[in-house]
């Protein structure tokens, strides 16, 4: 790929698409969702809203972090706060394509109100070339797909997706984002789904089980952070296991941990993580998380395993 010559093309497509009119670029903070506010930020300037949804499944300080990353790059984020909206359609929900469908159809509706606001009738968005294969496959109902699965974004949700990236893999985001100068915390970030750590639920999402797991995905990442993954994290289970506090038994929650190796997360192998490195994990996420009895290291590839659980 030629990537100063791809770049000039987007911008150019962009233009084209949206003409005089107005856009809203939907960022996580992500690798390809940061390339394509960039990208649609040279195409059309002032004409760009960039909102990030603050749903209430981001990671740690996610919010203000990607705020501030792009605040000092000069462009402004909006960041619209939705956790309401986002908890009330997961509510009950188990089954892992049911709470995919929520959240996706959760995602655009606030968007949707968000590009009405501003009078605006489209949405740009990171889309990559493996959610739309992954989707259109039948692996998972990604959170940004529309069109490629049949459903209409202007019927069902009033505006049309602009989709700059769509045709790239991960890697290849990456070096867009690098060319495009975008700070290396965001050029070599982990992948994050767009339902964020909803993903990592296994059963009903809830306020309080996402906090569980938000601490314990802060754990996980700082612990492998020198060994450089391509993603990992952490996942609670919808089970119970023994364990014991002051001799006697508890049933606590059971965590996995995820780490996996990829170039374009279409296929993945288990990082080989050294053992004191698993240890210390174990030890972290039991002593700080006190309702935790039990860590797992999950050595599953993909396939036949995905890489998130949901
Ligand atoms: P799976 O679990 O399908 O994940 O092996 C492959 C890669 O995609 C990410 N992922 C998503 N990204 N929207 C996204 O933007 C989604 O709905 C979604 N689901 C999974 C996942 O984190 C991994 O990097």
């Amino acid at each position: 790929m030629e990537t100063k010559k791809f770049i000039q093309q987007k911008i150019e497509e962009i233009k084209k698409i949206v003409g005089k009119e107005k856009a809203i670029s939907a960022l996580s903070g992500g690798v390809d969702s940061s390339t394509c506010t960039v990208l649609a930020s040279r195409a059309l300037g002032k004409r760009l809203k960039i909102i990030f949804i603050d749903d209430g499944l981001m990671r740690e300080n996610e919010p203000e972090e990607v705020r501030k990353i792009f605040e000092d790059m000069g462009i402004k984020v909006s960041i619209v706060k939705a956790q309401k909206e986002f908890f009330a359609a997961l509510k009950g929900k188990v089954d892992p394509e049911e709470k995919r469908t929520a959240f996706r159809d959760a995602f655009y509706r606030v968007f949707g109100k968000e590009v009405l606001k501003s009078k605006s009738r489209f949405l740009v968005q990171g889309t990559i070339a493996a959610d739309i294969i992954e989707s259109r496959g039948g692996v998972k109902t990604q959170h940004n797909i529309l069109e490629q699965i049949g459903i209409d974004p202007r019927k069902k949700f009033g505006f049309k997706t602009v989709e700059p990236i769509k045709e790239l893999f991960k890697h290849q985001a990456r070096e867009v984002a690098r060319e495009l100068r975008l700070p290396e915390r965001i050029c070599g970030r982990m992948p994050f789904p767009g339902p964020g750590l909803a993903t990592r639920i296994v059963g009903e999402v809830t306020p309080q089980r996402v906090s569980l797991v938000r601490i314990a995905t802060k754990i996980v990442e700082e612990e492998v952070e020198r060994l450089k993954p391509f993603q990992a994290f952490a996942v609670l289970l919808n089970d119970k296991g023994t364990g014991i506090e002051r001799g006697r038994r508890k049933f606590g929650e059971i965590i996995i941990v995820r780490s996996v190796e990829s170039r374009d997360a279409m296929t993945a192998v288990p990082t080989r993580i050294p053992w004191e490195i698993l240890a210390k994990i174990s030890k972290r996420l039991t002593e700080e998380i006190p309702s935790v009895t039990r860590v797992a290291y999950e050595i599953t590839p993909k396939p036949p395993a995905t890489i998130e659980y949901v």
